[in-house]
């Protein structure tokens, strides 16, 4: 039913799980091995919880190429659009929690060009974001409650992974399908099968005893051996 071409299939890897005296060292290690940065950005108002900003994506910015995939947890995330751009951010990702119709912080995102992408949280219907599908280089379902690192996967996130992809796949569309939170060796395989074909990786990465094996182990696991 479904066909993920595997050249779209990303890993990428959580900056929240790195260890962030070494967050340099850990990106610069990591970054040869995979495709994507998702780089979490909280604002103790929408998520309670705090993380990191602006100041730590330019310190960044320098130390590889990969695109930064910015998940803004944010209530004004597209206030801090432009900032974000000259810091170095590719993509931008916002909740449609925050913004029911987020129709102007696309346009915004594009204007100062950016890649923009919906997020949706486990609790919200697949119908908060499919009016605007068309909208979005990304849309990105949360298997997990944002906020934090390190916690279980929620099994009827793929559900959504399917509606979405069904969504795409319908439209001619080549939007990308990412899937946050829990991530590991013991779901990627089912989150692939459901449609995801970019993949969050946190702690299975970073805190892995070898983070470069733990990429190599999860990318192994969703290709196609036929
Ligand atoms: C949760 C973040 C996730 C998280 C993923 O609020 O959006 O990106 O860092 O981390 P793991 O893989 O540990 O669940
Ligand atoms: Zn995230």
């Amino acid at each position: 039913m479904l066909s993920i071409v595997e050249a779209t299939l990303q890993i990428a890897p959580s900056i929240l799980a790195a260890d962030f005296a070494r967050l340099g060292e850990e990106v610069g290690n990591i970054a040869p091995h995979v495709d994507l940065l998702h780089v979490d950005v909280m604002d103790g108002h929408f998520v309670p919880n705090i993380s990191l900003g602006i100041p730590v994506i330019e310190s960044l910015r320098p130390v590889t190429d990969l695109k930064f995939d910015c998940h803004l947890m944010m209530l004004n995330a597209d206030y801090y659009f432009a900032p974000l751009k000259n810091a170095g951010a590719d993509l931008v990702t916002v909740h449609v929690e925050v913004y029911p119709n987020p129709t102007g912080p696309a346009e915004s995102a594009r204007a100062e060009g950016l890649g923009f992408g919906l997020v949706i949280n486990p609790p919200t219907p697949f119908e908060a974001v499919e009016p605007f599908i068309e909208l979005c280089d990304m849309v990105v379902v949360m298997s997990v409650h944002p906020g934090f690192g390190g916690q279980s996967f929620i099994d009827a996130s793929l559900q959504k992974i399917e509606a979405v992809r069904n969504f795409v796949e319908s439209h001619g569309l080549l939007t990308d399908i990412e899937i946050d939170g829990g991530i590991g060796i013991a779901n990627i395989r089912r989150a692939k099968d459901a449609g995801a074909n970019v993949f969050v990786a946190g702690s299975s990465v970073f805190r892995a005893e070898d983070p470069v094996r733990a990429v190599e182990e999860l990318r192994a696991e969703i290709r196609d051996t036929e």
